[in-house]
């Protein structure tokens, strides 16, 4: 299912927006004009994640560093075997954000 998020002109200017859709708590950041969507929830110990770093195209758990792919949200560390949940963000025609969940 698809569900409007906001104009991208009411996007916060913090970049960050948390989201409850369907039961789940999502976060929509927006790095470099680009819109990423995933869950706030750590796979670790369950932190939320709108503070997480984003850098290059890694998600940056701020609680123990934890990172996730930011495309397939696979974790990158060593001996963790977990995935975080990675929604597709779009931007239609009349700049309105959608989330794909
Ligand atoms: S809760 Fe995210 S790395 Fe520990």
């Amino acid at each position: 299912m698809i569900f409007k998020v906001c104009a991208k002109k009411d996007f916060p200017k913090s970049g960050r927006l948390v989201c409850e859709i369907e039961g789940e708590s999502i976060v929509i950041a927006c790095e470099k004009s680009k819109f990423f969507a995933f869950e706030n929830k750590c796979p670790h110990v369950k932190a939320p994640l709108r503070e997480a770093i984003l850098y290059k195209n890694e998600i940056i758990c701020v609680w123990h560093g934890w990172i996730f792919n930011l495309k397939n949200g696979k974790c990158l560390n060593e001996k963790a075997d977990c995935l975080l949940k990675i929604y597709k963000v779009t931007l239609d025609k009349n700049d309105d954000l959608w989330i794909e969940i």
